[in-house]
């Protein structure tokens, strides 16, 4: 297992049965010995600065009808908003008050905000806050609206494969959404420019060690700049509630690969893991992760985003969340980074 680690460390990537095995054999002494690695590691590209990014939840109308997810459009008793470009704005406002310097537009996938909308939403930031970077997480969209958007000024795309294995993707959703689009999309959005990211959800419903060692493969093959990955937590009002949801343990080993994997790559520690965990987001730092991602969206909405349940943060003002997680950090030895924080490989000129 160490072997294998100290392989992993040394080359970025392993054969699908050696992921296969790792995912397998994988212990309370391996994960102590991997999270002790992949904090080195970090550490070494990113000292003790953690970069922080404003979420911004728009809207939570949606098209699609994932089977995990709150916002999929059979949820009626999901209550939906939507925030003005004003709102939108108002909240980097606060955000840039606050020390944020990155903006993370997400949102379900709403028809209602069309591509102009979208850019000129993307304009307004870009030139309210010249020295912010915009990510959108609006899903799938064809190449030509995500140039546009990065036309408009957007510098990242979050679109998590979700999971690599396309058996298991078709059981996670209906059959309008496919994998190769999914992936195409991503593609698409590397091509372009954007700093990508992508991940998915630990211990989603039929998820297996060949699942995982897939999305692996699939990561190392795309190379994002981005991992975004948190435990699978039921929603109840979903086709999947009475699931198991994923453990910590098996997130905090997969934050912990992934940065062997990827020693440069922003990984969050995520809302998610949060939720399962009181301790969740330091836990996962201290396995590996880089980022963490306090939610903007004014108060009023923030129960409705409500992706899965018992969601964490979701009655606090963002300066609360922001000075919450600046003890948090603080208390296991790193700081919140006043920064974009881009990917090591990009030079911005200012
Ligand atoms: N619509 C955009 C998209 O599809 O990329 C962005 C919003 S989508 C709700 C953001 C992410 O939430 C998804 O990529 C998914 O991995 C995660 N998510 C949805 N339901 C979840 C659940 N029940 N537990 C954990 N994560 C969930
Ligand atoms: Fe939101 Fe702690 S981060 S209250």
């Amino acid at each position: 297992m160490r072997a294998l680690l100290d392989r992993l460390e040394r080359e970025h990537s392993l054969s699908r049965d050696e992921w296969v095995f790792l995912f397998e054999h994988r212990n309370a002494e391996s994960l102590e010995y991997l999270k002790q690695k992949a904090r080195a590691v970090a550490d070494r590209c990113f000292g003790k600065d953690i970069y922080t990014r404003g979420l911004i939840e728009f809207t939570n109308y949606c098209r699609n009808d994932c089977l995990y997810c709150g916002i999929r459009r059979s949820n009626r008793n999901a209550e939906r908003y939507r925030l003005t470009r004003e709102e939108i704005l108002q909240c980097c406002e606060d955000g840039y008050a606050l020390g944020f310097r990155t903006f993370v537009l997400q949102g379900g996938e709403d028809a209602s905000y069309s591509d102009e909308d979208m850019v000129r939403i993307v304009r307004s930031i870009k030139a309210g806050f010249p020295d912010c970077a915009v990510t959108l997480s609006v899903g799938e969209k064809s190449r030509d609206s995500y140039l546009r958007f990065f036309e408009a000024g957007a510098d990242r795309y979050l679109l998590r494969h979700e999971t690599a294995d396309f058996e298991h993707y078709r059981r996670l959703h209906p059959p309008e959404l496919s994998p190769e689009h999914r992936r195409e999309c991503l593609w698409n959005l590397k091509e372009i420019g954007y700093q990508v990211g992508t991940g998915f959800m630990v211990g989603a419903p039929g998820q297996t060690a060949e699942c995982l060692a897939e999305d692996m493969l699939f990561i190392r093959e795309l190379e994002p700049h981005m991992v975004g990955i948190g435990p699978f937590v039921p929603h109840h009002e979903t086709p999947l509630a009475k699931e198991p949801g994923g453990s910590v343990e098996l997130t905090l080993w997969c934050i912990g690969v992934l940065r062997l994997m990827l020693p440069q790559a922003l990984i969050p520690a995520t809302t998610a893991l949060g939720t399962i965990a009181p301790d969740g987001r330091e836990q996962g730092i201290l396995a590996g992760a880089n980022v963490v991602m306090p939610n903007l969206s004014p108060v009023a909405v923030r129960k409705k985003y409500e992706l899965y349940d018992n969601k964490i943060c979701t009655g606090e003002e963002a300066a609360e969340c922001r000075f919450c997680l600046a003890g948090r950090m603080e208390r296991i030895g790193y700081r919140i980074a006043v920064s974009r924080g881009d990917h090591p490989s990009i030079r911005k000129e200012d």
